[in-house]
């Protein structure tokens, strides 16, 4: 049990309502002159004026501060070991991403550097990587397997997530990365099987996925193959995701929402049929990926007809040492806005509120509102912009999970 608390603020900015929340409706509030409060188990009892709070605010200042929801993560490729930067400069000759993953590099030059460090190594780095998360403003985050390729390596994968999530500071989810690219001397539909009656019954089994994701290109799973890998997940019980036309057009985003896929994430190469389907999903959110999109210079989604269809979307990092090795939410909330064109509230809620449903993490975080645990950071000014204003500034004074000062400058 901790402490219980209050923070006050020049401002506090939330979304609030049904989730997720879809287009026009997206845009997060703001109170002036605000407080808020928690119990000591850290959950919120009072969001609103400051002169409502139920006890003394120890933490901020009325003057100046902008009190915010923690940023949710729903696309994080952690746990990995090990960087990629010489393919970076590969790829800034000229080769492609694609070329580097048929020459064994990528996923699969991942998958090798994982299975060579021990353990506690691995766990080591990552647990760097998830405080310098938590400094950004990072308070829940999903880790993704998808290095492992094989049965006994996702497993070992989706297990040392579980032991990350143990150390984090955040709320970790784990998401089995089933299908991401086809091991080496297996067919794709050998894997599949493997994949289907083999690793998700046996992941279920010991608990060490909350959802099931497939990654659909022409150099990793087809249709067919999510279609399968659907049926499995539902089969375990287990929520599915889907890496939908990053590389190239795939009608994936399609089939996600009508396999009922919590996300369709990337959306590069969504098509008008994409946008209209997410535009009408009940509950399918597109991940927008824009560091992703940044690094490997790809072309943008169609933001402003997603958002005109009527789509709910979720802003994340896609943390990963590939294809972005950009772990900072108030980066790709920057570039959200000033490349997708989302404003800054609209990116709020897509950056807290949306994530946290995507996650499964809807009733319990994501809002500043009571019953909500106490997840929240406090920003240096008043207003969320600032956020997208000053990309490469980190505007998080401070950071708290569930009411406890989890990092930044501000100390109880
Ligand atoms: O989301 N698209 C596939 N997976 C990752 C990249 C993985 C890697 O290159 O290591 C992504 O971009
Ligand atoms: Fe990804």
């Amino acid at each position: 049990m901790g402490e219980r608390g209050a923070a006050v603020a020049a401002a506090l900015v939330t979304a609030s309502g049904p989730l997720p929340a879809r287009g026009a409706a997206a845009p997060a509030a703001a109170v002036p002159d605000a407080g808020l409060a928690w119990d000591d188990e850290g959950m919120i009892v009072y969001a609103g004026p400051s002169s409502g709070l139920p006890w003394p605010a120890r933490v901020g200042s009325p003057e100046t501060g902008c009190l915010v929801p923690g940023f949710v993560d729903c696309h994080v490729h952690l746990p990995f070991f090990g960087w990629r930067s010489d393919e970076f400069e590969a790829r800034l000759r000229g080769v492609s991403y694609r070329e580097l993953h048929g020459e064994e590099g990528g996923i699969f030059r991942s998958s090798r550097m994982l299975a060579e460090a021990p353990d506690e190594r691995v766990l080591a780095f990552c647990q760097r990587l998830v405080a310098e998360m938590a400094a950004s403003g990072t308070t829940a985050l999903e880790l993704k397997t998808g290095y492992g390729l094989s049965v006994e390596a996702e497993l070992r994968q989706a297990r040392l997530a579980r032991a990350l999530a143990e150390r984090a500071p955040q709320t970790c989810t784990v998401t089995l990365l089933a299908c991401h690219a086809v091991p080496k001397g297996l067919s794709r539909a050998e894997w599949v099987a493997a994949a289907c009656e083999e690793l998700i019954p046996a992941a279920a089994a010991e608990e060490l996925a909350d959802a099931v994701d497939v990654y659909v290109e022409d150099i990793a799973f087809s249709l067919e193959d999510l279609e399968r890998v659907a049926e499995a997940a539902a089969a375990a019980r287990l929520p599915l995701r889907v890496h939908a036309d990053q590389l190239g057009p795939s009608a994936a985003a399609e089939a996600a929402v009508r396999l009922g896929a919590r996300s369709a994430d990337h959306l590069n190469h969504l098509s008008r049929d994409g946008v209209e389907a997410l535009g009408a999903a009940e509950a399918t959110v597109a991940g927008l990926l824009p560091a992703s999109t940044f690094f490997l210079r790809a072309p943008a989604p169609p933001v402003a007809a997603l958002r005109e269809a009527g789509a709910a979307i979720a802003i994340a990092t896609d943390f990963n040492p590939g294809t972005s090795p950009v772990c900072s939410m108030p980066e790709a909330i920057a570039m959200a806005c000033t490349v997708y064109g989302l404003e800054p509230l609209v990116a709020l809620t897509a950056s807290t509120a949306n994530p946290a449903w995507v996650l499964g993490l809807g009733d319990r975080l994501g809002t500043l509102e009571p019953g909500k645990r106490a997840d929240f950071l406090l920003l240096e000014e008043a207003g969320f912009a600032q956020v997208p204003y000053r990309p490469g500034h980190d505007p998080v004074v401070a950071t708290f999970v569930g009411g406890r000062h989890v990092a930044g400058r501000v100390l109880h």
